[in-house]
């Protein structure tokens, strides 16, 4: 194991971990931290004044050693975390007069034991719906009520708890018009800015998101985005950032991704990377996790070469957790630590761009 890591770290050059006397970071069942040699990157990352954070509620199942192992490194490395899947709809909201917070509760109860933050995530998306929702047969009436119902009752469970919402996710479609699902379909297009209003007057200080994916760059859908956010800041429609999901193949990350986070900071809007995964045709190559890992380095570089983008926070802990090889087959090792909770070349890139 200490072959390719120690390749990747000449690779990126100008590391100073800890060499002999290392502790065996290779255990299985080790309840040591895998990167013991290294200071945290939620460290590094506050001395930057950003946060640096990951998404999880797999993990935060596991039993036994598993579970504490996936907490442990969580809380050393990250001081911010989403729960992946916890507040969707679906499981949030599982029947009409039904709420169910417990799962996400037992996420923000760990995020306080360990001094982390949490990112709301999604009040309003199209996929993942509760199937009282989609089977019913709704009147634009019933569903405006229905949407402002949902956004105002789990708002204010969290009021004042959480750093920011995703408000509004993945309402873009590739060519930049608006996604067709049942909010759009139901409610009209004007779903979109009631959701913001709904979430404004349940936490009057949460920062309010819009979040997509294919918007990293400067391309036709992120030029959309770009028009829609502009216009709510000009009509004074309550909104605080954009989230860039960053759900990226190695080799590909937009070259324009910087001046697309510079023009959405000067509408005055904080920046989010929020699902950021560099996934890898598998198995692997050395030369493929090498990409990946200066992918991750630079992605997190543009990052803080922006004031506005206070936030870097990756879709999983470890490539054990990770959504990549059901989404995407054929692909995976997308995060920054491997399915035995060592850290990868991509850890090091992060951990580089911190430093
Ligand atoms: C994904 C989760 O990671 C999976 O566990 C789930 O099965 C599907 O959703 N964009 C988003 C996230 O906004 O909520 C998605 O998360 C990934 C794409």
């Amino acid at each position: 194991m200490r072959g390719p890591r120690w390749g990747v770290l000449t690779l990126l050059g100008a590391m100073s971990c800890g060499s002999g006397g290392a502790p065996d970071i290779n255990g299985p069942a080790s309840p040591a931290p895998a990167s013991a040699d290294t200071i945290p990157l939620r460290t590094l990352v506050a001395q930057r004044g950003r946060h640096i954070g990951t998404a999880g509620d797999r993990g935060f199942r596991y039993t036994g050693s598993d579970l504490t192992r996936f907490r442990r490194l969580l809380a050393r490395e990250f001081d911010l975390v989403t729960p992946e899947n916890d507040m969707k709809h679906e499981r949030i909201h599982p029947a009409r007069t039904q709420y169910r917070f417990e799962p996400a509760d037992s996420i923000l109860a760990f995020a306080d034991s360990a001094g982390l933050r949490v990112r709301g995530h999604p009040l309003v998306w199209h996929r993942q719906l509760a199937s009282w929702l989609t089977s019913g047969s709704w009147t634009p009436t019933e569903a405006r009520a229905l949407l402002q119902d949902h956004v105002t009752t789990v708002v204010g469970h969290y009021r004042g708890r959480l750093l920011a919402w995703d408000v509004v996710n993945e309402a873009l479609a590739d060519d930049g018009s608006l996604r067709p699902g049942l909010w759009l379909d139901l409610v009209g297009r004007d779903y979109i800015e009631l959701a913001f209003r709904a979430a404004r007057a349940a936490d009057p200080a949460v920062a309010l998101f819009y979040n997509d994916y294919n918007i990293e760059g400067v391309n036709v859908k992120s030029d959309s985005a770009y028009a829609l956010l502009r216009e709510f800041r000009a009509r004074g429609v309550p909104i605080d950032g954009v989230g860039l999901q960053a759900h990226f193949v190695a080799g590909g990350v937009p070259a324009t991704l910087g001046q697309n986070i510079s023009r959405f900071a000067a509408l005055g809007l904080k920046v989010h990377i929020t699902e950021l995964d560099i996934r890898v045709p598998i198995p692997a190559t050395a030369a493929m996790l090498q990409t990946q890992a200066q992918n991750y380095r630079d992605v997190v570089q543009t990052c803080l070469s922006y004031p506005a983008c206070e936030v870097v926070s990756v879709w999983g802990l470890t490539d054990r957790e990770s959504w990549i090889p059901s989404a995407f087959p054929g692909f995976g090792d997308a995060l920054l630590f491997d399915a035995s909770y060592q850290p990868k070349g991509a850890y090091f890139g992060v951990y580089d761009a911190l430093k």
